[in-house]
């Protein structure tokens, strides 16, 4: 299977295996582990860093935004769906942007950004988990779609930022199902300096 071959997001572990992509990757935004679990079930990776704040957020709406019981619920229930692949699993619990201080550079094969979804976060996390991917590697996140709703700003800032690499972007449809994912091949490094983005203001 190549990358462009893959028309639903659940095919990108079959492509990862296929391209003998098979040590370490992440999730960044993790919720309950659906997908995580559906990665993980047909993946022959080493090692899945899961990564989320699983804590409410004043921030932002991504719909996975709930009170602190309802986190903590959530983080349950992702122990329990990730539970036969435990020991192929690193949890990094806290800020998306703040956890690849634990992640060495160059050193993932696939990340899957699925966490704020509104431009500035999305941006962040773009450029703060591009330098842990390694060339050849596969960069990927899911609701790439117009930003016709309200906090759902994934396209635009997918665009502009492999725009700028020049990267060939591939559309994950799910056969024109409502969540479609984008993705691309590493294939060169990416000058930060540009974009002159500022790190978004937390304020939770
Ligand atoms: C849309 S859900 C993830 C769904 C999951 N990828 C799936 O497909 O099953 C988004 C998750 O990202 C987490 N999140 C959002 N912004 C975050 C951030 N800046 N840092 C860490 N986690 C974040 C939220 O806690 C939420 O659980």
């Amino acid at each position: 299977m190549k990358l462009t071959d893959v028309r639903y997001r659940c095919e990108l572990s079959t492509l990862l295996n296929d391209m003998g992509l098979v040590g370490h990757a992440a999730e960044v935004g993790v919720a309950s582990g659906a997908f995580s679990k559906t990665l993980l079930d047909t993946w022959k990776g080493e090692l899945l860093y899961l990564v989320d704040l699983w804590e409410p957020r004043t921030c932002v709406n991504d719909g996975c935004n709930c009170d602190a019981e309802g986190q903590a619920k959530m983080y349950e229930e992702c122990m329990d769906a990730i539970g036969p692949h435990k020991n192929r699993v690193k949890v990094l619990k806290g800020w998306s942007h703040e956890m690849t201080a634990r992640v060495p550079d160059d050193s993932l094969e696939c990340i899957y950004i699925d966490a704020t979804h509104l431009f500035p976060w999305v941006m962040l996390d773009l450029h703060v988990w591009y330098p842990k991917l390694r060339f050849g590697g596969i960069f990927a996140g899911h609701d790439y779609v117009d930003p016709v709703q309200p906090g759902l700003e994934v396209k635009p800032a997918v665009d502009l930022f492999a725009d700028h690499l020049g990267a060939s972007l591939h559309i994950i449809s799910e056969n024109d199902q409502p969540n479609p994912s984008w993705a691309f091949i590493k294939e060169s490094h990416c000058d930060l300096r540009p974009f002159g983005m500022p790190r978004p203001e937390i304020r939770d």
